[in-house]
């Protein structure tokens, strides 16, 4: 049920920021137990009020044919729940919801039978006559808070690139805003499918298939029972985090996933100098590279200042995981915060049934 979420969010004291994708708040707190200094430069938390539905349907029985036209129909400063609910069909279309437009859902009718696909890529020209670059290739780009979506997938049909070919990062799905949560959701793409870029996230049960760094991004978010798949064609990768200080609170946590797909794969690269990756109670299949891990460039020492830990993962692939000497195998005090849902502060947004 799409307003639980947001119903537990009534009994929520939490405080938030408005907009964390465009600020670097993150940056300048201190990285632990920093929830009350945190909260001092954030406003007041304000509850939605009120409940509306919009429905999508391709094929035109509902009141919307396109899912950014139904985005566009809530108002600025939107304070209601507003649900958006997808009719199976294929949305060819580019899909933003802006920053001033918080608590949307989009609730598909299945992740195999609803499906909202772009084919942009980073060497594409804009409107402008510029190149898009990978950011803004993202078939569904979300700048609001309090975003979710259910039962959806998101594409970007771009063909996959060689390993080492310029300009061919295309991704599926950019979410930029604070609190988003996701679950039933498929993501596919190639290089960059998930831009996981800033914020707090939850996806659960989740489908996310790519190539080349096919989530990456400076997002603090825990993946919990999410297959990963990788269509690689010579060498892959899956998580790609840009971590920057040591004070800043992101990672991207793993939590009881599955890796499946073709291989050679590394299952982190240090994007960030302090990038942090977590994998968890994991399932590797027989895709892992020799390593395991990259350090991205191999001349600025980041293997001596990235966190990428392992705890518990099993399967044919998993002992590769454990190939370099600065990925440790963490032992369960050290594991702990990268498996709870506090490591998203989700104690406030995530309702226990939906974690
Ligand atoms: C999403 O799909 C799952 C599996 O088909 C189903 O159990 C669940 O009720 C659906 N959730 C919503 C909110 O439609
Ligand atoms: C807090 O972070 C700032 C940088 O944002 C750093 O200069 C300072 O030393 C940190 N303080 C502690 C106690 O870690
Ligand atoms: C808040 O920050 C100050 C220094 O910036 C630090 O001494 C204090 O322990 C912090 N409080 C909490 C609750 O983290
Ligand atoms: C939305 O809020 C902003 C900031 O408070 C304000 O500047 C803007 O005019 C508002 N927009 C509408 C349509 O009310
Ligand atoms: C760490 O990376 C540096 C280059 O940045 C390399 O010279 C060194 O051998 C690496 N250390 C380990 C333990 O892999």
């Amino acid at each position: 049920m799409a307003s639980l979420n947001f119903f537990f969010f009534f009994f929520s004291t939490l405080f938030f920021a408005p907009s964390l994708a465009t600020t670097s708040h993150y940056s300048s707190l201190n990285s632990t137990k920093t929830t009350c200094n945190a909260t001092k430069h954030h406003h007041k938390w304000v509850a939605p009020t009120g409940y509306r539905l919009i429905t999508v349907d391709a094929s035109g029985s509902g009141e919307f044919l396109s899912v950014q036209g139904a985005v566009e129909s809530v108002p600025e400063n939107n304070t209601e729940n507003v649900v958006i609910k997808i009719n199976a069909g294929y949305y060819i279309e580019k899909v933003v919801v802006p920053a001033t437009k918080p608590y949307i859902t989009f609730q598909g009718a299945g992740r195999e039978v609803t499906v909202i696909e772009w084919h942009d890529r980073a060497g594409d020209r804009g409107p402008n006559g510029q190149q898009l670059r990978t950011y803004k290739t993202a078939s569904v780009t979300v700048l609001a808070n309090y975003f979710s979506a259910r039962n959806i997938s998101f594409k970007n049909t771009a063909p996959a690139p060689m390993p080492g070919m310029e300009g061919w990062q295309a991704a599926a799905f950019r979410i930029s805003g604070d609190k988003a949560y996701f679950s039933g959701c498929g993501f596919y793409g190639a290089q960059d499918t998930l831009c996981d870029d800033a914020g707090r996230h939850y996806f659960k049960e989740c489908y996310i298939e790519g190539s080349i760094d096919f989530i990456f991004g400076n997002g603090r978010s825990m993946y919990k029972d999410c297959e990963l798949h990788s269509v690689a064609t010579r060498f892959g990768s899956i998580a790609a985090q840009d971590r920057r200080t040591p004070y800043e609170r992101t990672g991207f946590a793993f939590v009881r996933c599955r890796v499946t797909g073709r291989g050679p794969l590394y299952v982190g690269r240090a994007m960030g100098q302090y990038s942090r990756v977590v994998y968890s109670y994991t399932y590797f299949d027989d895709v892992v590279a020799a390593g395991g891990w990259d350090d991205w460039d191999h001349t600025s020492n980041k293997n001596k200042t990235v966190f990428f830990g392992v705890y518990k993962c099993w399967g044919p692939g998993a002992a590769a995981v454990g190939g370099v000497s600065w990925a440790r195998e963490l032992d369960y005090e050290s594991a702990h915060p990268f498996l709870v849902k506090s490591f998203v502060n989700g104690r406030h947004w995530i309702a226990p049934s939906d974690a």
